[in-house]
């Protein structure tokens, strides 16, 4: 099977897609997945090339607070790994829990809290390590990428909730205290999916605001996808730069 790159686009970070030489399109329903009610999210999967690599983009994705359990969200991530996808970078919008961390810039994933309550791998004794779920290597080369192009990139703890109500700031110094520097409502499933299938990950979370009653805090889906569609641009040529390198 050939090995491909999976790409899963957040809210308002569809424009990821544009630089895709695209093969073909498959709707999530035809894969088995529901579709994803939230706009910004376009529920499709776009198989092609970016740059030198073979790539499938999941152009949304499904959320617990959509109503959906654990495997219905991951199933994306089951569905691209028969697709032959090995390496896989989760992007998401997510809230800064670090003042010095401004919307609009970008945070790679260091490590993440699955504050959801549940995983895609219950049902069964399923003791996948979780200790580097981010690639190492992975995280330090993406780094070098964005530096040498001058993109600020933070690094930290993503946490992820059920949501969908954004947190209240009693919850945002909750999770700070737990050691999150941003937070957000998806991708801990998908990654704890992935690592189960033996897939290599790397995770990004565009930061569009700051966490609910920090100051100059404004919490607004309408906001959030405006910002992430902006500082999605920067990204998409580290992105290939990125795939490229892997492209073998
Ligand atoms: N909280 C949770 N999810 C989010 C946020 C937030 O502040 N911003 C974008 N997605």
């Amino acid at each position: 099977m050939k090995r491909m790159t999976g790409l899963v686009l957040g809210s308002g970070l569809d424009s990821l897609v544009e630089k895709v030489e695209v093969k073909e399109t498959v709707a999530f329903a035809e894969a088995g997945l529901p579709a994803s009610g939230v706009p910004g999210h376009q529920g499709q999967f776009v198989i092609g090339t970016l740059g030198k690599s073979e790539v499938v983009v999941m152009r949304g994705r499904v959320h617990l607070y959509e109503g959906h359990d654990a495997k219905a969200v991951t199933a994306g991530v089951r569905w691209m790994a028969g697709q032959g996808v090995d390496s896989l970078v989760l992007t998401n919008a997510a809230g800064s829990l670090q003042e010095e961390l401004r919307p609009g810039t970008w945070m790679i994933l260091d490590d993440q809290l699955n504050l959801t309550g549940t995983s895609p791998l219950e049902g069964g004794a399923n003791f996948v390590d979780m200790s580097d779920a981010y690639d190492i290597d992975w995280r330090e080369e993406f780094l070098a990428i964005c530096e040498a192009r001058g993109i600020a990139m933070g690094r930290g703890v993503y946490a992820g909730l059920r949501g969908p109500q954004y947190e209240t700031p009693a919850e945002v110094r909750m999770v700070r205290g737990l050691g999150a520097d941003a937070v957000g409502m998806s991708t801990v499933l998908e990654a704890i999916q992935a690592r189960a299938l033996g897939i290599r990950l790397l995770g990004l979370s565009c930061l569009t605001n700051l966490g609910a009653g920090m100051p100059g805090a404004e919490l607004d889906h309408g906001d959030v996808v405006a910002v992430a569609g902006k500082a999605a641009d920067a990204m998409i040529g580290a992105l290939e730069a990125w795939a490229d390198g892997h492209s073998s």
